[in-house]
């Protein structure tokens, strides 16, 4: 039986939107004063956990041609990626992870039926220190495979590392940061994109089991039908809008001091009636740079590292 579907509140980010989003420096978002209305609905979203649609992207309309340039890549066997572009010496971090590949956080079983491809940010990486370079040299375009595939993901990515931005420009002011403090630990960062594959073997089969999400804030688009979030103990459907992306904040950013308080909302995805098979998602998680000090002035690489390692199992 299906419960009635959670609402998930929804921010106009399109006043804050810049044109040119390839030449990003932090004395722009540091200028970037956000419009009261906008905050206002972003601490009261808060209140209601930490999902958030974001309207005003060009995302959206990036997808049908983002989808089928996957559809092109997955169409070659697990067998053919893997061989041509598996890394699990990198703990799946760039190119192709098979069926199987991961489990969720502090979860029994793998992800069976979904394979995925994570993309880098090689477009900001001279920013980041070579700690924080270190699985792009791995990170080639499947342009063989898919013509289409990198250009249009790293579309994408660039996109959604704004639209996080944009967010935490919003936590620097709610939470009394100075102006790009948040930001600039994310200048040069690590962070990915990864375009996820589920087949629905039968309907209500659990295509992701149950989790956080381990980076700062996660910006996902394309088919989100199925996923579901835990309220009271309960999952509940969530349904976004087609014009939206969905946009959520990970356990980095608990981890952040000053941002404690930011609560998570567990999730999970499973096959419902009307879903998109294949389902084609795009998960970009943007992250901190890895000498960022969290709380108990752990090191965010390190962090991070371990968490990696929990949940690769190939
Ligand atoms: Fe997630």
């Amino acid at each position: 039986m299906y419960k009635a579907i959670h609402q998930i509140p929804i921010l106009d980010f399109s006043d804050h939107l810049f044109s040119d989003l390839n030449n990003l420096n932090i004395d722009e978002y540091k200028q970037l004063e956000i419009d009261p209305v906008l905050l206002k609905a972003v601490e009261k979203g808060l209140e209601n956990g930490d999902f958030f649609q974001v309207f005003g992207t060009e995302i959206p309309i990036k997808l049908p041609s983002a989808r089928q340039a996957s559809l092109d890549l997955f169409s070659h066997s697990s067998q053919v990626l893997e061989e041509a572009h598996g890394h699990p010496e990198l703990f799946r971090q760039r190119g192709y992870s098979p069926f199987g590949g991961e489990k969720a956080v502090g979860a029994e079983e793998v992800d069976l039926h979904r394979q995925f491809w994570m993309s880098g940010h090689l477009a900001e990486s001279h920013l980041g220190a070579v700690e924080d370079r270190q699985y792009d040299v791995a990170d080639q375009d499947p342009n063989t495979l898919s013509p289409n595939f990198g250009s249009s993901v790293r579309s994408i990515l660039h996109e959604a590392i704004h639209v996080a931005r944009i967010l935490l420009r919003c936590f620097e002011t709610l939470y009394q940061f100075e102006a790009g403090e948040l930001i600039a630990k994310t200048m040069g960062a690590d962070t990915v994109i990864r375009t996820l594959y589920y087949q629905s073997p039968a309907l209500n089969t659990i295509l992701a089991g149950e989790h956080d999400d381990i980076n700062l804030i996660t910006v996902l688009a394309g088919d989100m039908w199925g996923l579901e979030v835990l309220i009271n103990d309960e999952f509940y459907p969530v349904l976004i809008r087609p014009d939206c992306v969905l946009v959520n904040l990970g356990e980095m950013l608990n981890q952040i001091h000053g941002c404690e308080h930011l609560g998570r909302i567990r999730h999970r995805v499973v096959a419902r009636p009307g879903i998109h098979n294949p389902r084609i998602q795009f998960a970009t998680f943007v992250h901190l740079l890895r000498d960022t000090r969290l709380l108990n002035d752990v090191r965010c690489g390190d962090w991070f590292a371990q968490r990696i390692q929990e949940i690769t199992t190939k």
